[in-house]
């Protein structure tokens, strides 16, 4: 009988091979693959006896959420707390950031930019739109500081807490150059840390800054991977950010080192309580509103992170695959490309048929951004209606009404992250019984 090992199993053998081969490391998009305790390993408990259920069609379950009411005097008042993740463009094309675009808007949700600044196409389209600044500064244009809804200040993301953005010179075309300021062709990474901060306390002036030159107008919010979360977050919100963007280990990217996504940061599921609890202690939980992403696919995903104290999540991945990233019907082409539909995730090659994550012209125009945009909008709404089910089933007439209490663990893992009880216990691992 032929016994594969658990250690060097065939994708570990594949890997040295390729290694061995060609000497460079592996660089790709998409999120870990591998398994960690995620939102599956939880469940919620729906009422019955000691708790009272909404009915499904007529007892009133809202949505909607406020995003940085702290400080600014325009927050985002958005009907779903589904919001659309920073995406590059030249990471995707500009007809992929348009369909973002019309997708958030014609639900009522925001949608941000990402490295490499804003374009017509997103703004054009976009209700509610942040503008990140990023460490690079590729693409930062004080005018569209101005012209954004939101303002979001990236100091890490999920997939690479600590490390900087890619995109590979196949991606720089005279325009995602002509905006990032930089040659033709060239592979260019961006910087892991902002230029010219080096703490919490230049993060402060910076954040000021900030709400100065947009006259206090527009929310800040601060983006980080998470990693060392509790500290992180307490010293994000004692900065001043208005609300906080917690990516997890799972969050997507479009083009960075394997080793990076698959082993460093924590998962989403165990940054979300400790975030939530950095809040609470500074009395600040529900002041400064909490954004989870990282994994988040479907209203269940939504459902729990609510009920963990999250005001509102963001999704990558999944709005892509909305668009029609990994489409079956495209399965041939991806084949082609040494994929398949439903693995594809070389999204740094600029070589998606599916023409999102890609500069190439005609590709790119295989994407209908109207078309695109409407099947966005069914899948935000789908998310959006799972989790009112799920909120009502647990006698709640706010998603925002769900709490902890709502939940157990499948796993001893799960349990001690989520800081819920293992189900058909009252143990939750690490706390007094
Ligand atoms: C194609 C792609 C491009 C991205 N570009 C950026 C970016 O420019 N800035 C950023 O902060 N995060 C970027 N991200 C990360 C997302 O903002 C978000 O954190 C992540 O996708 C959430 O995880 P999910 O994909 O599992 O939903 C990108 C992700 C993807 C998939």
């Amino acid at each position: 009988m032929l016994r594969e090992s658990a250690t060097f199993d065939r994708a570990t053998i594949a890997d040295i091979q390729r290694a061995a081969e060609t000497g460079i490391y592996d660089i790709r998009g998409g999120g870990a693959k591998r398994r960690v305790p995620h939102f599956d390993d939880l469940l919620f408990l729906g009422a019955s006896m000691s708790r009272y259920p909404l009915e499904g069609y007529r007892e009133r379950c809202d949505t909607d959420v406020v995003l940085g009411d702290r400080n600014a005097s325009y927050p985002l008042h958005l009907s779903t707390p589904v919001t659309i993740a920073g995406m590059s463009f030249g990471a995707l094309s500009g007809r992929a950031k348009e369909a973002l675009g019309r997708g958030a808007s014609e639900v009522g949700t925001s949608t941000t930019t990402g490295d490499g600044g804003m374009t017509p196409e997103e703004r054009g389209q976009s209700k509610h739109l942040v503008y990140q600044y990023l460490p690079s500064r590729y693409g930062m244009n004080p005018d569209h500081l101005r012209m954004a809804d939101a303002i979001e200040i990236v100091l890490g993301q999920g997939a690479k807490p600590g490390g900087g953005g890619m995109l590979l010179g196949q991606k720089i075309t005279e325009r995602v150059a002509g905006m990032r300021t930089l040659p033709m062709g060239v592979d260019q990474r961006s910087a892991c840390r902002h230029p010219d901060w080096t703490g919490p306390d230049d993060l402060e002036i910076k954040i000021r800054e900030l709400r100065e030159i947009t006259d206090w107008e527009k929310p800040v919010y601060v983006k980080i991977g998470a990693s060392r979360t509790y500290y992180d977050v307490k010293l994000a919100a004692k900065a001043g950010a208005d609300v906080i963007v917690l990516d997890g280990m799972q969050g997507g990217t479009a083009a960075t080192q394997d080793v990076f996504i698959e082993h460093v940061g924590i998962p989403t599921l165990a940054a979300l309580p400790q975030a939530v609890q950095a809040l609470q202690e500074e009395g600040l939980h529900r002041h400064v509103q909490l954004v989870v992403s990282g994994g988040i696919r479907n209203g269940a995903d939504l459902a729990k992170c609510m009920a963990l104290g999250a005001d509102a999540v963001a999704i990558g991945t999944a709005a892509l695959i909305a668009l029609g990233d990994n489409a079956p019907h495209l399965d041939e082409e991806y084949r082609k490309l040494g994929s398949a539909a439903g693995f594809y995730d070389d999204w740094q090659a600029g070589r998606d048929p599916a023409g999102i994550t890609t500069q190439d012209p005609e590709l790119a125009d295989r994407l209908d951004p109207v078309v695109g945009g409407r099947r966005l909008a069914n899948f935000i709404r789908v998310m959006t209606m799972e989790a009112q089910v799920i909120a009502r089933a647990c006698g709640k007439a706010h998603l925002h009404s769900l709490e902890p209490e709502d939940l157990v663990a499948l796993s001893i893992e799960a349990a001690a992250m989520a800081r819920v009880p293992l189900a058909g216990t009252s143990w939750i691992p690490g706390q007094p019984l």
